[in-house]
């Protein structure tokens, strides 16, 4: 079904700083985009733009061999996962994690935490059975089944939970040791924290929030899990296929591939995954105490399952949400409407998102709460 939640009236900003809180394709840092800019004509001095470079020349085999290093370094990804670069969103994985990772018939296990959860379930249903180990549907998505409440089937061919509910504003806080591989959807968390690598089979994320634009699926496989491809699945959408062939199956998103790249390094001079977090929690808690501490706006989520990442409120007074959206838009704060199936506000704080927009963002909802309250 089409998004139709989209306020089509949203005026132009006035002039002044804009702040982009979309949920993805998403805020990149003003830095990247003017390297973009600046390289876009000639990469490296290469006489060639980068979206002219030959996938299987050496220039750009070296982007993707710099590339993968980077990511290890700053997951520290053991040396027994691989790093796959496959084309289209993250939603392709739904459906092809069962036809990879599943024989014939096996089952998995999925958490159902929220809309990207309950997607992934639907996709992966058409391929294999499933048991869904707890679900948050009857609650409305307002908190995470803890780990000691998955019913865990221990014959399952792997477990799967989305680490970050982008449309719901909730986050999975911890991850635990299971004996069948866990595998997580972390589209829209993936290096804003670091990871305990180990604990998982494989981790996959569209890169069009963390890690630059739209069209690139990054996987993180353990080398175990790459089984031959069943019949029938076309080779570029099998895991074991493009990791012998390095990510150059086919044609791959090149220049998604070096927007995320630029990313890469973009968040190792940041400091790399320890400030991340450290920012991603201190924007989104100045949100949180503010809304907490408010009668005019409130959030459903359970403190502790509340995403660093998507932070998700309501006015108390739903009337007053198209003013909200259109005030804040006039004013450069973009694209905050909430998710259509969700409704309200959707704060999206993905890396490239500085504490001053948050700073502009509450000083936008005091003023708003004044005027309206
Ligand atoms: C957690 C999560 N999973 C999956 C997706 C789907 O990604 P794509 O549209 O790139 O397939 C999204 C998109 O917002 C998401 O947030």
């Amino acid at each position: 079904m089409a998004c139709t939640c989209f306020p089509e009236d949203v005026p132009a900003p006035r002039s002044g700083e804009h702040y982009n809180f979309a949920a993805g394709p998403a805020m990149l840092p003003p830095t990247v985009l003017a390297q973009i800019q600046d390289e876009l004509p000639d990469w490296r001095g290469s006489g060639q733009s980068m979206l002219e470079l030959p996938f299987t020349g050496a220039p750009f085999k070296n982007l993707m061999r710099e590339a993968v290093q980077d990511l290890r370094d700053l997951l520290a990804i053991p040396s027994n996962y691989r790093v796959l670069f496959m084309h289209g969103g993250a939603t392709c994985q739904f459906g092809l994690l069962p036809l990879n990772l599943l024989a014939p018939g096996q089952s998995a296990d999925y958490l159902d935490s929220g809309y990207w959860a309950t997607k992934a379930i639907a996709e992966a249903r058409r391929h294999a059975p499933l048991n869904i180990i707890a679900s948050g549907a009857n609650d409305g998505f307002r908190a995470i089944a803890p780990p000691e409440q998955w019913r865990l089937d221990p014959r399952a061919g792997y477990c799967h939970v989305t680490s970050n509910e982008t449309a719901n504003g909730l986050q999975l806080q911890h991850f635990p040791e299971l004996s069948v591989p866990l595998v997580a959807d972390m589209s829209s968390d993936f290096l804003t924290r670091p990871l305990p690598l180990e604990r998982f089979g494989l981790i996959y994320a569209s890169a069009q929030k963390n890690l630059g634009i739209a069209g690139l699926c990054l996987l993180i496989v353990r080398d175990d899990l790459l089984k031959a491809p069943r019949p029938g699945l076309p080779s570029p959408f099998s895991y074991a296929l493009q990791a012998e062939q390095q990510s150059r199956l086919c044609t791959p998103p090149t220049f998604a591939l070096y927007v995320a790249a630029l990313m890469l390094r973009w968040i190792a001079r940041q400091g790399g995954l320890e400030v991340m977090a450290s920012a991603s929690r201190g924007k989104s808690q100045r949100l949180y105490q503010y809304i907490d501490a408010s009668d005019f706006y409130h959030c459903r989520q359970q403190p502790a399952d509340r995403s660093a990442i998507n932070v998700c409120f309501h006015l108390r007074d739903a009337r007053l949400l198209p003013d909200f959206l259109k005030e804040a838009a006039a004013t450069g704060l973009l694209n905050l409407q909430g998710h259509c199936a969700v409704g309200g506000v959707r704060v999206s704080l993905y890396n490239a998102m500085p504490l001053a927009g948050v700073e502009r963002l509450l000083a936008f909802m005091h003023g708003f709460e004044r005027r309206h309250g």
